[in-house]
This record gives C-alpha cells, sequence and structure tokens, in this order.
C-alpha cells in the first residue's frame, strides 16, 4: 500500500473498503470510526478540540492557546452539544500545532485553521504518540524509533522507519455572529418604515452599514472579524436602497485590502485587548459532517 501521494478517502463514503483494511494499516481515525459509544466515535464535524492534559485538561483549545511555532499539544475532539469528549479510543488522539499560515504547502494549507493543524498523534510506525517538537528541524518527532513527520507538507515522513505520513484533520476556526437586519427606511416594501440599528446600539452591538452593493461583502467580512475578534454579536444593516440596488464590483481590489488587515493576534498585541475567555476563535474540527480524512 503506497504512501504520501495517494488521495485522502473519505470514511463515509469508503466504509466498506475501510473496514477492508483496518487490519493491515492500523489508520487511528479509520479504527475510530467503527465503534458506536460517543467517547468512541471518530472526530465529527464541528467538534471541539479540548487538551489532554496538564492544567487546563478538558479546556476547549483556542488558537492563542497555541505558541507559534511549536511545540504541538495534544487533544481530543469533544461534541460541544453534549459536553463528551471522544477520549474512549486512544486512536481518537490528536496534535494540533500552530504555525505561520503563509508557510504550510497548498495540500496542507486548505485543512488549517488560523495557521493550526491537526494530524493523528499515533505514529503510523508502531503506534506510539508523536508527542515531541524537533526545534532544530521544526519537525514532529515520534520518540520510539525516531521518525519525524513534516507538519508543513501534511506530516509527510522526512526521517524514520513510519511507512506512511500521519492522517490529517480539517479544521476551521469558528466564532463570531453578524446580524443581518434588513430595514426599509422608506416603506419601500413595507407599510410602516423600520430601522434596527438604535436597537442593535442598545444591544452594545457594533454595528457597520454598507453602502452599496460592493461594501456587504467587504462590511460584512469586516464585521465578521470584528466579531471574532471582540466576542461580541455585531450588527449589518441591509438597507431596502442598497439591497434593490446593482453594481459592479472589483472583487480582487476587496480581496487585496482584506488580505491587508492586521490578524486578531496582531491588533491583540497592539493593543492589549483580551477578548472574552470563553468567546472566539475556537479550533473546530471542518464540515462536512461526519467525514473524516485518511490516507492510505
Ligand atoms: Fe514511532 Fe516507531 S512507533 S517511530
Amino acid at each position: 500500500m503506497s504512501d504520501v501521494k495517494s488521495e485522502p478517502l473519505r470514511f463515509v463514503e469508503r466504509r466498506k473498503l475501510l473496514r477492508g483494511v483496518a487490519g493491515l494499516s492500523g489508520l487511528p481515525f479509520m479504527q475510530a470510526a467503527l465503534a458506536r459509544e460517543p467517547n468512541e466515535m471518530p472526530p465529527q464535524a464541528g467538534d471541539r478540540l479540548v487538551f489532554v492534559q496538564g492544567d487546563r485538561k478538558g479546556a476547549v483549545i483556542k488558537v492563542e492557546d497555541l505558541k507559534l511555532g511549536g511545540p504541538q499539544e495534544l487533544a481530543f475532539p469533544m461534541d460541544p452539544s453534549t459536553k463528551t469528549v471522544r477520549d474512549g479510543n486512544r486512536l481518537n488522539e490528536v496534535l494540533v500545532i500552530r504555525l505561520k499560515e503563509d508557510a504550510f504547502d497548498g495540500e496542507t494549507k486548505p485543512h488549517t485553521g488560523g495557521g493550526v493543524v491537526a494530524y493523528s498523534a499515533i505514529c503510523t510506525h508502531q503506534g506510539c504518540d508523536v508527542s515531541q517538537w524537533k526545534t532544530d528541524k521544526n519537525t514532529l518527532l515520534c520518540v520510539c524509533h525516531g521518525t519525524e513527520y513534516d507538519p508543513l507538507q501534511r506530516a509527510a515522513v522526512v526521517f524514520g522507519p513510519a511507512p506512511r505520513r500521519l492522517p490529517i484533520l480539517p479544521l476551521s476556526v469558528e466564532g463570531g455572529v453578524l446580524v443581518v437586519a434588513g430595514d426599509d427606511h422608506g416603506c419601500v416594501s413595507s407599510s410602516m418604515p423600520h430601522q434596527s440599528d438604535l436597537a442593535m446600539q442598545a444591544w452594545s452591538m457594533p454595528v457597520v452599514h454598507p453602502a452599496n452593493v460592493a461594501e456587504y461583502l467587504e462590511f460584512g467580512l469586516y464585521g465578521w472579524a470584528l466579531s471574532r475578534y471582540s466576542g461580541n454579536w455585531v450588527g449589518l444593516t441591509a438597507l431596502s436602497e442598497v439591497v434593490e440596488s446593482g453594481a459592479t464590483v472589483d472583487l480582487d481590489a476587496i480581496a487585496q485590502r482584506v488580505d491587508a488587515w492586521r490578524d486578531a493576534a496582531a491588533v491583540r498585541a497592539a493593543t492589549g485587548h483580551e477578548p472574552p475567555a470563553d468567546g472566539n476563535l475556537l479550533i473546530c474540527c471542518s464540515q462536512p459532517r461526519g467525514d473524516v480524512i485518511i490516507d492510505l
């Protein structure tokens, strides 16, 4: 069975195939998927990741909890609705590490969230924990027999006896609420004029007001980022005059401006602002629900 060049498989779609090869491959997420108890189920889309050990054992991991540049932290997925930590199967153990977002290769970056990448923590050689970080080579190390994995290249094996790279767990960074209020000041399509921004201000919500079609995208992204950064709900007005208008929009220009925004960590460093402890920038397993990407 080949290793690093193969395409990822989706467990749900290829259940029979994966069952057939489970005994040979020892693939962590695949075997975990055969379990039935909630705490034994493999990571599900929407799960949070929680610390496995230390003072913060069981606490949800946020981007800021991870030191940029490593080392990795060990984590288990947790169902956010039932608070069930999926620690009933060791094969669910993942490692998360935060690195520079632009350092990931093109194959890895789509599976990261906020510069954080997650891999199975189970070495593909003989199943030890991949728990060490080599600062001189920026590699994930399994100390049992010295295998090193490159986290920037989908955990490709760069040294040692492991036959294949670590399975990756796709992540996204979630958090933030954008409240869109449709308003009709001029009674264009309603019997009474109405205006929501004063109500939102009374609720201590920042409000952004797109004034044309182009600004809906930029202001929407801005409002979303503001919410994630501050921990507040953020309002966005949708006035009938603007919603019912049209325009030619330069999406590339908007993308360039958005790319130039400073990230939340930089703003926090400059301002000293601390978002709410239970607020934003959570690391989650990403969509689609029930799919787990596995390397064969
Ligand atoms: Fe990890 Fe052997 S178990 S290198």
